[in-house]
């Protein structure tokens, strides 16, 4: 008989006297806070850094004698970047131009990082893109760069850095998400999609890290920003949360911290009155006049005859595709019982 099935009054106990525990540890670090930590001889690698926050989270993280390691696309304004911060009297700052998309890229520039610079300690997922595209009006490119730049990347440069930080059982992921990774409303559509997808990801890998076979004592910041694409937040305000953040190991960072309330909130309303209070905040407040008004629906549902896909780099019409449709369908159904 399978024990683990059945819940006893001592397992209930031991929960309750756990989460009793947790929030005593809770109330004793709020009273009582840790110093943050420094960030001395930490080598940190900042995806995204030729503009925006990445560039401003190194711009202040000059004075803190990290070793930095920047990373971004564009080669000519990441080198501006970099020579800003040695000219600003930076320690040790080391650039490469890395598409974080493309897992070969990071692959390559990960081992140049080991060799020139050391072990990564901490890991700045910051680099993004928004397309600013609601969904009737997406082109189909744009959906792809979008969610290989902003998720797939988090998963090769973690690949790439996360087994060495499991060797020293050490290192520090940051991740710049977004509310949005955790509310929902009209906008970008898929900018707000990959944001869900990351904060999953990285709850998903919290979690496997929590249950390995020694206490894993690697950290985890996720920063959730009210988007910036509105001059609702400033950048260098962002990145001097995202600092404080790191040095004192925060888990879930929220700017502005009133987010939490929403969250709290948000189950217990009726689904009506949820929409309600959204709509409430894109009419009332600097939410992007781009998506205050009502979206334009640019594409008519295509013409099923006109259609064409790409076969092995020919254009073909759907119609004459249809043989290798149901070709590879029938296969499928062939090999299905063989592989149980
Ligand atoms: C990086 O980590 C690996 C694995 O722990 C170790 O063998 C190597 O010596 C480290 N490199 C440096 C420069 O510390």
């Amino acid at each position: 008989m399978d024990q683990s099935k059945y819940v006893t009054l001592l397992d209930l106990m031991v929960l309750a006297v756990c989460a009793f525990y947790i929030y005593l540890e809770e109330l004793v670090t709020f009273l009582m806070p840790r110093p943050g930590k420094s960030l001395d001889g930490e080598i940190i690698l900042i995806t995204g850094t030729a503009n925006g926050l990445g560039k401003e989270i190194c711009k202040q993280l000059i004075k803190s004698k990290a070793k930095l390691v920047l990373w971004d696309i564009s080669e000519d304004d990441n080198k501006r970047t970099a020579q800003d911060l040695r000219d600003s009297g930076a320690a040790f700052v080391y650039e490469d131009t890395v598409d974080v998309a493309d897992r070969n890229q990071v692959i390559v520039a990960a081992t140049k990082v080991r060799r020139h610079v050391g072990n990564v300690t901490i890991l700045v997922n910051n680099a993004g893109i928004a397309v600013m595209q609601q969904f009737l009006e997406l082109t189909t490119t744009s959906v792809d760069q979008t969610f290989r730049t902003n998720v797939l990347a988090h998963f090769w440069t973690l690949k790439e850095f996360l087994p060495y930080m499991l060797v020293r059982n050490a290192g520090h992921i940051v991740t710049i998400c977004s509310t949005m990774g955790q509310m929902a409303m009209r906008g970008p559509t898929p900018y707000y999609s990959t944001k869900h997808a990351v904060h999953g990801m990285i709850e998903c890998l919290k979690d496997e890290l929590a249950h390995l076979e020694y206490k894993c004592e690697i950290k985890f910041t996720t920063v959730y920003p009210f988007p910036t694409i509105t001059p609702f937040l400033d950048p260098s305000y962002v990145a001097t949360r995202v600092i404080e953040g790191i040095c004192g190991e925060t888990e879930y960072l929220y700017i502005p911290e009133t987010f939490r309330i929403y969250l709290a909130g948000k189950f217990f309303l009726p689904t009506k009155l949820h929409r309600l209070f959204v709509d409430f905040f894109v009419e009332h407040s600097h939410y992007s006049a781009t998506f205050r008004r009502p979206c334009i629906r640019n594409e008519q549902p295509s013409d099923d005859l006109e259609r064409t896909v790409d076969i092995q780099g020919k254009e073909t019409k759907v119609d004459h595709v249809q043989n290798l449709f149901n070709s590879v369908t029938t296969e499928m159904i062939h090999t299905t019982p063989m592989e149980r």
